[in-house]
């Protein structure tokens, strides 16, 4: 895992957004997986206002969202449909066709998820997974025991996640019930970054970076994916015990790449 610490939230998104305008300019059809929240919130400002200058061109990219509530109808507020077409979609030039959600009714949902996976498979799999993290290292909505070989599923959130999500769906029957990418699903990404902020993602980030994998802490999966950056703000690093090396390797990294490419 490439660990890169940044003094403030708002380098992280200078990072990740150019970590994505730069992959799109190198490949226009583009596949990404996309995470919703609070923390991606600035990354996607900064892309439509990228998108707005003429320096990211959406409208080849295709997008796989991470998750969705079960059972939510996408004009509902709460949605992560919603979410998307609010925050984001909506102020880009991306094509309809292009994007694409979990399924949320339950019924056919086994199917239905299949088929997410499917498709993901057949456009060549996601290039660029973009992460957000729960403080119980919930990815997506793989919540805590989650299978790490798990694929595109029903999960039942867990009273955490309600209880920080804020969930309060008047009138929507099941709740705790939501639709995520599987772990497996997440890990068949060619490149993965996570994105956290703050002194709330200290406790998550030590245990996904510097503890032992486990299905308790699901984000700690990811030290088995080859192509993972973690773009975090000093607060979110306060509890990395390597925190000086994870900054040395980072501020070395030009020096090591030219003379790599120079020595091969
Ligand atoms: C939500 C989403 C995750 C998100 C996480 C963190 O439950 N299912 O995809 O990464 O919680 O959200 P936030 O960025 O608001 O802390």
């Amino acid at each position: 895992m490439e660990i890169i610490i940044k003094d403030n939230f708002d380098f992280v998104v200078e990072e990740i957004a150019k970590e994505i305008e730069n992959l799109i300019k190198e490949k226009p059809n583009a596949v990404l997986g996309l995470p919703t929240g609070n923390t991606p919130l600035k990354m996607y400002s900064k892309l439509i206002e990228k998108g707005k200058k003429g320096e990211i061109d959406f409208s080849n990219v295709r997008t796989f969202n991470l998750d969705e509530y079960a059972e939510i109808k996408a004009d509902d507020p709460s949605s992560f449909r919603y979410y998307m077409f609010q925050n984001f979609f909506n102020h880009i030039n991306i094509k309809k066709e292009n994007i694409h959600f979990p399924p949320s009714e339950l019924k056919n949902i086994y199917e239905n998820c299949k088929k997410y996976d499917k498709t993901i498979e057949n456009l060549g799999g996601i290039d660029l997974m973009i992460l957000g993290i729960g403080r119980n290292g919930h990815i997506g909505f793989n919540e805590p025991t989650s299978s790490l070989d798990s694929r595109t599923r029903v999960k039942t959130l867990t009273e955490e996640t309600l209880k920080i999500n804020n969930i309060k769906f008047e009138g929507v029957k099941y709740p705790d019930l939501a639709v995520t990418m599987g772990i497996k699903t997440i890990l068949s990404s060619k490149r993965i970054i996570l994105i956290a902020e703050g002194e709330g993602k200290a406790e998550a980030i030590k245990k996904t970076v510097e503890e032992p994998v486990g299905a308790m802490w699901p984000s700690s999966v990811l030290q088995m994916h080859e192509k993972v950056k973690i773009i975090i703000d000093e607060k979110a690093a306060s509890k990395l015990k390597l925190k000086d090396y994870y900054k040395r390797i980072y501020s070395r990294k030009v020096y090591v790449d030219a003379l790599l490419k120079e020595k091969n």
